[in-house]
């Protein structure tokens, strides 16, 4: 009802303002065929990194927490309130209906190398059960009429009066009360590690649920790998991603996904590390990490989802891999020179894993995952904010190296360091990357004054790849400050060449990252911000080519304006942002007429307006019609951000 409302209150002013009349307000004069600049095909994309539980509580659709019980106390920037992590988080112990016996976990009898730890039932007595069960991420969100499938790796060896005893293992999903959603025995198990798997559909839907473990009777089991997954996950893949997550990033339409992070690429220190070795393969023989953001990574979510994930979007894969270096805003560590070939390997590998023939080492793991077709990588990221430190520029120029021996054709993206200063971008030029990643984190005002930063910026160097970028909250106004650089970024969109907005995930109640994020949600809501809204308007409105246009009796800074034109719809694209107050903006087409209606989608809402659990819609883009002709009235809302797409042929 309030979109409608807002639909007509719109139109109606639009209405009002489409007819030409001599202005005292702002005008601006557009040339749609004269180009100014071409625009990048992947200026806009997306920044991936497991940060605020972005991918293990996130984006991986795994729903049991610390499935395979390898949680230990971390360093790293803590969860809300602290977090007390050890081999049982997650994990609650039960006795039921008098039954006796004792949970350990226990490294007697892996399962495999990586995968050391696992869960010991020991019960013993005739009456009741013991057991324990699993809490998942805030409960586990269940819903009647779905399904959801059960898997664990399992072992029971029977020895002497246990053969003679009678055993029960039973796993369960409960409502908080204890109340059975849905239950299955496993009879008898194998003395040998063996996966058991069973389909579960709950009888009633809960927020909260939980996966229950029970054993009765005498004897001991062990368990490793506790899993529990929705089958409906994003393109019904298995050990697949939520849908309802992948389905918000889509509707961005990003031409790129960088992934996997961030700072937790390069680590705490050398031992944290990702390590892109460890996230292929079957996920129980993944070699999980802790994150330098206070928790672990099952690793689940792994270099092959993330390949996998690009290809669902269309999106470019932009790998980013280390250095040897570690983080610089904590322990500075780096892999000593004498090992360096170590780590340059692994990016070569990396290549080899996304693009090799299935004859090639690496290309045949790729085809054993289940992705024979190379996924045809185009780009690689070196580093993520490197600090410019002898270190790093000892190390940046072996990479540079051994991938341009090796892979001529792909594109090198380098680091030129956290700051706008861009202190690593002078040795970017001159080891003649492709383009330069730069990062910054500065309050809506700089969006704002900086919006001209590329103007004078010297062609020679290489391109730009706004790889990290927000301005410091999630309202309205920070939304149209970040508008206003992108209406920036476009007009010199010869020199810079992707842009993405940073973090791109937070999980309610568990972020490290707490300003500003682009999606918030939980388990069963996804909110949009202001933020996301801005960027999905900017990359569902690119047009290929920014066009000349002068801007008379402008406002100032606060007033940004990009005008495009994208040549397979034949419209013109003119995005308007404005952190000031309410105007009216002329717009004066030379040589060209926009013919019929055109559309606006707008974006509007008081400076501090925001979206909120309990308000996920409040600010929303409304698209309403425009009428075209060569003289073009357009109501500008105090704190806006519009796109106008005009047919311009
Ligand atoms: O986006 C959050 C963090 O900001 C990233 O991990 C890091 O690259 C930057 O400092």
């Amino acid at each position: 009802m309030k979109r409608l409302l807002a639909i007509c209150t719109i139109a109606s002013l639009l209405a009002l303002h489409v007819t030409a009349q001599p202005t005292d307000g702002p005008v601006l004069k557009v040339y749609p065929d004269q180009v100014q600049a071409a625009l990048s095909d992947h200026l806009y994309g997306i920044f991936f990194e497991d940060i605020n539980f972005g991918a293990d509580g996130g984006l991986y659709a795994e729903l049991l927490q610390n499935r395979s019980f390898e949680y230990f106390p971390v360093r790293g920037e803590m969860n809300d309130g602290g977090y007390d992590l050890h081999a049982l988080t997650a994990w609650e112990v039960v006795h039921r209906d008098g039954g006796e016996g004792r949970v350990v976990v226990t490294r007697a009898i892996p399962l495999n190398d990586v995968n050391r730890n696992n869960l010991e039932i020991f019960s013993w007595s005739d009456e009741g059960a013991v057991g324990v069960y699993n809490t998942g991420y805030d409960g586990i969100p269940l819903k009647a009429g779905e399904n959801y499938l059960f898997s664990a790796y399992m072992r029971r060896e029977v020895r002497g009066w246990e053969r003679r005893s009678p055993y029960s293992l039973t796993v369960r999903l409960e409502d908080p009360e204890g109340n059975v959603l849905a239950e299955t025995d496993f009879g008898d198990l194998s003395a040998d590690w063996k996966k058991y798997t069973a389909t579960f559909a709950p009888a009633a839907s809960v927020p909260e649920g939980r996966l229950v473990i029970l054993a009765g009777g005498r004897g001991k089991v062990q368990l490793d790998m506790v899993s529990l997954f929705p089958e409906d996950t994003y393109n019904n893949r298995k050990n697949g991603l939520r849908r309802d997550l992948v389905e918000t990033l889509e509707a961005m339409q990003p031409t790129f996904l960088r992934f996997p992070g961030g700072c937790i690429l390069h680590g705490w220190g050398i031992d944290n590390v990702y390590n892109w070795k460890h996230t292929t393969g079957d996920v129980a023989e993944r070699k999980p990490n802790w994150n330098r953001w206070g928790y672990h990574q099952t690793y689940g979510l792994g270099y092959y989802e993330y390949f996998l994930l690009s290809e669902d979007l269309g999106a470019e894969p932009l790998p980013v891999v280390p250095l040897g270096v570690a983080c610089s805003f904590t322990e500075f560590e780096c892999v000593p020179m004498e090992h360096m070939d170590h780590v340059i390997q692994d990016a070569l590998d990396l290549v080899e894993f996304a693009n090799g023939p299935v004859t090639s080492k690496w290309g045949a793991v790729r085809a054993e995952m289940g992705h024979p077709e190379p996924f045809g990588i185009n780009y690689i990221c070196l580093g993520n904010e490197e600090g410019d430190t002898p270190e790093v520029r000892e190390r940046i120029p072996l990479f540079v190296k051994a991938i341009g021996e090796k892979y001529p054709d792909l594109k090198i993206i380098g680091t030129s360091g956290l700051s706008p200063d861009v202190p690593l971008y002078g040795l970017m030029a001159e080891l003649d990357v492709y383009s330069s990643d730069e990062h910054y984190y500065f309050p809506p005002e700089w969006y704002i004054d900086n919006q001209d930063r590329f103007d004078d910026w010297d062609r020679s160097k290489p391109l730009v790849f706004v790889g990290e970028y927000a301005s410091l909250g999630n309202k309205m106004f920070n939304a149209v400050a970040e508008a206003i650089y992108l209406t920036g970024i476009e007009r010199n969109g010869d020199i810079v060449d992707m842009a993405c907005y940073a973090p791109l995930l937070a999980r309610y109640g568990n972020t490290q990252w707490k300003r500003a994020n682009l999606i918030w949600f939980d388990n069963e809501l996804v909110v949009r911000t202001p933020n996301y809204y801005v960027q999905q308007l900017f990359s569902t409105n690119k047009g290929n080519v920014y066009v000349r246009n002068e801007q008379q009796n402008w406002p100032g800074k606060e007033l940004g304006v990009s005008p495009t034109y994208d040549a397979a719809a034949g419209e013109l694209i003119i995005k308007i942002a404005n952190a000031g107050e309410a105007t009216t903006l002329e717009i004066d087409l030379e040589g060209k007429k926009a013919h019929g209606k055109g559309t606006v989608t707008l974006l509007q809402g008081d400076k501090d307006a925001e979206n909120t659990r309990e308000h996920p819609e409040n600010i929303v883009p409304v698209t309403t019609f425009i009428k075209g002709g060569k003289r073009i009235r357009v109501e500008v809302p105090a704190i806006s951000v519009q796109a106008i797409r005009l047919p311009v042929k």
